[in-house]
């Protein structure tokens, strides 16, 4: 039973298998990771994201291509993070999946009150695509340390 909800899980959020399989135990990093789902195209997902965070003063994108959206964010207490957005086309046209991931530079930013979060779900809620038809937003503690106390602002 459980394995099976898992599987659905997992069909559901198209690519939550490839989410976890990145999340790097290994390291002691604070890291957040989301999916979202949107159902309008990519190249809008995209330059909404991109206009989103030259608009925030506290991203400096890096490179940015049609399927990896790199940036880095310095965060009130001066602490920097390393953000990603991939962009993955759905099967049909109309729909765009995307994979954020958020991780913090040093190790005493592990229990940094949801930075990782806030940095990812802040960009999306600022661009207006949770507005987007069919917009779904998708993490947990295990992705996302942190999540359960943030704050964002
Ligand atoms: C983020 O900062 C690091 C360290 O300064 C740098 O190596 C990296 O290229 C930067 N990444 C982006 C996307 O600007
Ligand atoms: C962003 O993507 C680059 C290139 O694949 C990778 O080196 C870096 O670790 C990623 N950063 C995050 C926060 O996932
Ligand atoms: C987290 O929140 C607590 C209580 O608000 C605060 O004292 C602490 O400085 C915060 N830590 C970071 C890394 O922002």
């Amino acid at each position: 039973m459980a394995v099976r909800t898992l599987v659905v899980a997992c069909a559901l959020f198209l690519g939550m298998c490839i989410v976890t399989n990145g999340v790097p135990t290994d390291t002691p990093h604070a890291f957040c990771k989301i999916v979202w789902l949107f159902g309008v195209p990519c190249e809008q997902v995209s330059m909404a994201i991109v206009t989103q965070m030259k608009a925030m003063g506290s991203y400096k994108l890096g490179p940015v291509t049609a399927a990896l959206i790199q940036a880095n964010h310095t965060s009130a207490v001066g602490q920097i993070e390393s953000v990603n957005f991939t962009i993955i086309s759905t099967a049909m046209s109309t729909g765009c999946h995307v994979e954020g991931s958020s991780v913090s530079a040093f190790w005493f930013s592990l229990f940094d009150n949801g930075t990782n979060y806030c940095n990812l779900h802040n960009v999306i809620q600022g661009s207006g695509l949770t507005k987007a038809p069919g917009f779904v937003e998708f993490t947990n503690e295990w992705l996302c340390l942190g999540v359960g106390l943030s704050a964002c602002k």
